[in-house]
């Protein structure tokens, strides 16, 4: 297979052709090969925002995306935003009649990822619009102005009838864009249309990745961590998606985003505390192509998906080489940034008890709303027969090498009422066992304090 291939996508209302590595990002494809320098490089890690277009009219991190899987897609970019001052587009004259811009570099991701809200939600509020901007960052300008603008702009599209989003999308003046580059990457892309294909493909699984969002993967490959030489690209498989309740059970596909689960309403009826987890991933954007089954792989210490998941007492079905293994999450991570998954064995379903009287909470504690890691998160759950706790779970996750199960809270829980609890005794069982680390964000006596009160926080909420 060529280090290099062919990929076609519309690109700002034109047809674009580009010969490159697949594994390439969308951002140097833009910049790079076609030129296209309004989208901006900054962290190169999906951070800042710097780099947002819309793909398929969603934002993203184009610097994380990388270009197989843009193929046959469209590509949105500041470029198409830029006309001449008496016909710009509302949301650029907002920017400028709002003071909104200063050095100006954050200012076309800015654009972009309200361009995205306001498909979204036309009209959107101060809060909803801070939390659609919580991917980019601005040095200069700060947030109020920005913030102020963006509604400003909803209004006045509002104002013009115009809340379609061909409206809210500026006009078009289409032309070819084509590239190629012969810089290599050294990651060959296979894309497979069934699972049963991937089994012929495990005969040398030793350097293979599976690429689902590509929001960890891509995140390696820039920063030269190993991350294998054949990646196989996940996203045709549609066996891998959807979010069912079958015979009192929650089955997700592992392709499915934290984006589609914080929104889904089986997620919130029966796994609340995921769903309160999946809102809490990134920003908008990173959860919009972060999926549950990349963040189970990875296996990071602080990974979201595993507390909730522990806590509901989820079981996770993997495939190797046509045969199957079901085991409970969190057998999953061994270490941090390391998983019990053999090379080549692929997620195929995460699969929660979902009985009617299952209640779930989450917590996850950062310094500001979105863009951050866990310094200590947990989730509790339990179910009721007669008014009394069954099947109770409890897990910790960030502060070990993986997620905490706490068997000692859990026996505390089990048989009693929610409003009987010990809640003092079941908060230092969590304590006894959790074993953060001190480091910048935070030291050892804070997190543990914190594992402390929030059980006793979450425990109130479940008995309420
Ligand atoms: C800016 C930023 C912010 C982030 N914030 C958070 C956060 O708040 N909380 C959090 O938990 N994470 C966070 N992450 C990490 C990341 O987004 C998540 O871990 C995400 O869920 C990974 O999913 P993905 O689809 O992008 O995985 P990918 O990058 O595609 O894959 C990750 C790993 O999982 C493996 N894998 C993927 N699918 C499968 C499968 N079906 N079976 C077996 N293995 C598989 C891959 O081989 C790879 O090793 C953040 C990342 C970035 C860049
Ligand atoms: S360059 Fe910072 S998010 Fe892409
Ligand atoms: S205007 Fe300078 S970074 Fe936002």
């Amino acid at each position: 297979m060529s280090a290099f291939q062919t990929f076609r996508f519309r690109l700002n209302g034109g047809d674009a052709e580009v010969t490159v590595p697949p594994t390439m990002s969308l951002q140097r494809v833009l910049r790079d090969v076609l030129g296209l320098t309004g989208t901006k490089d900054g962290c190169r890690e999906g951070e800042c925002g710097a780099c947002t277009v819309l793909l398929d009219r969603a934002p993203v991190d184009s610097c994380i995306v990388p270009i197989c899987q843009v193929d046959g897609r469209e590509v949105m970019t500041i470029e198409a935003f830029s006309g001449r001052e008496s016909d710009s587009h509302p949301l650029v004259s907002a920017f400028v009649s709002h003071g909104a811009v200063q050095c100006g570099f954050c200012t076309p991701g800015m654009i972009m990822s309200a361009a995205g809200l306001l498909i979204d939600n036309p009209d959107p509020s101060p809060s909803e619009i801070e939390a659609g901007l919580a991917g980019n960052l601005c040095r200069c300008t700060g947030y109020e102005k920005i913030v102020s603008a963006v509604k400003s702009a909803a209004d006045s599209l509002g104002n013009r009838g115009s809340r379609s989003d061909r409206a809210i999308l500026p006009a078009m003046h289409p032309r070819r864009y084509t590239g190629q580059t012969s810089e290599f990457e050294g990651i060959r892309v296979i894309r497979p249309e069934s699972i049963p294909d991937i089994d012929a493909l495990v005969a040398d699984p030793a350097t293979l990745r599976f690429l689902a969002g590509g929001t960890d993967l891509m995140v390696q490959k820039t920063n030269r961590k190993p991350c294998g030489d054949l990646w196989v690209d996940l996203s045709a498989l549609k066996d891998l998606r959807g979010i069912d309740r079958v015979n009192g059970s929650l089955r997700i596909g592992p392709l499915e985003t934290y984006h589609a689960i914080a929104t889904h309403p089986l997620v919130k009826q029966y796994a609340r505390a995921l769903s309160e987890a999946a809102a809490m991933i990134g920003s908008d954007h990173i959860m919009r192509r972060a999926t549950i089954g990349g963040n189970l792989g990875n296996a990071a210490a602080c990974a979201d998906g595993y507390p909730p998941l522990t806590a509901l007492h989820a079981q996770v079905r993997t495939r190797l080489k046509g045969t199957t293994r079901v085991r409970p999450v969190e057998s999953i991570p061994v270490a941090n940034g390391r998983s019990s998954l053999e090379p080549g064995e692929l997620i195929t379903d995460i699969v929660i008890p979902a009985g009617d009287t299952t209640r779930s909470v989450f917590h996850k504690s950062m310094p500001r709303h979105a863009q951050c890691i866990a310094k200590v998160s947990l989730a509790i759950s339990m179910s009721l027969i007669d008014g009394k706790i069954v099947n109770p779970g409890f897990a910790l996750g960030a502060v070990g090498p993986t997620v905490i199960r706490v068997p000692d809270a859990e026996s505390l829980m089990a048989g009693r009422r929610p409003e009987e609890l010990d809640r003092n005794a079941i908060a230092h069982a969590a304590v006894l066992v959790a074993r953060p680390i001190n480091d910048f964000r935070s030291d050892i006596d804070y997190r543990l304090r914190i594992v402390e009160l929030e059980t006793l926080r979450l425990l109130q909420i479940l008995s309420d």
